[in-house]
């Protein structure tokens, strides 16, 4: 191995992390460490100077914007979700969804619902934007996970979530009856880490962002 410095790099762990590894093998990367069947939080590819860190997809801009990792992949939605202090984002391609507006496939609430829709979902900030957007008025109701829950139980009126491949709304009879926006992960970056290890960093995020 090199005395160059190793690379921290923030990874959220879930369905991203499948393409993520082909993109990190393009890169030159041995990703056998990071596929690894343990429950171990940090992995390391000496070869490479790359060092994992295995997170929350919520949690990783933070890891990065305090310089804990250098680098972090993450989706569009967790940053488009709350201010952080980061590099430009480069969009990687991967992990592609919809934001969307879905509800029970057949009772779509009409535009003149005669009292604000009940909003679910995690994304409130988004989803708030979106209907300011639209001059509509609602209410918008926090939940963590599994919100097609909301409109089969009378919790909301609708939801916005993450749509990939629409089989939890299938599964569940929902249907989407808005598209809100696109999200891809991107790649960010540690300010002070991009100037201070430019030599270590600028390759790896060149390649990451260019491999396809
Ligand atoms: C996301 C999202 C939907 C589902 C959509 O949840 O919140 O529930 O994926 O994917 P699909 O269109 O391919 O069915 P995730 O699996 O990330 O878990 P979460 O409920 O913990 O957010």
């Amino acid at each position: 191995m090199s005395d160059a410095p190793m690379v921290t790099i923030a990874v959220p762990k879930g369905r991203v992390l499948k393409s993520l590894v082909s993109r990190l093998a393009a890169a030159g990367v041995d990703t056998a460490p990071l596929l690894a069947d343990d429950r171990t939080l940090v992995r390391e590819d000496p070869a490479s100077g790359t060092r994992f860190l295995l997170l929350k997809p919520d949690d990783v801009p933070t890891y990065v914007e305090y310089g804990a990792a250098d680098l972090g992949i993450v989706g569009r939605d967790v940053l488009l979700e709350r201010d952080y202090d980061l590099l430009a984002p480069v969009d990687l391609g991967i992990g592609r969804c919809k934001m969307c507006v879905a509800g029970l496939a057949n009772d779509r609430p009409p535009e003149d619902h005669p009292r604000p829709l009940r909003v679910a979902t995690k994304f409130t900030r988004i989803a708030g934007r979106h209907y300011r957007a639209q001059g509509r008025e609602v209410e918008l109701i926090y939940v963590q996970g599994s919100v097609e829950l909301a409109p089969i139980t009378g919790l909301a009126d609708v939801i916005v979530d993450l749509v990939e491949t629409g089989e939890t709304l299938r599964q569940n009879g929902l249907d989407v009856f808005e598209d809100i926006c696109e999200i891809s992960s991107v790649l960010i970056a540690n300010r002070a880490s991009l100037k201070l290890e430019r030599a270590a960093i600028q390759p790896l995020m060149q390649a990451l962002g260019a491999a396809s």
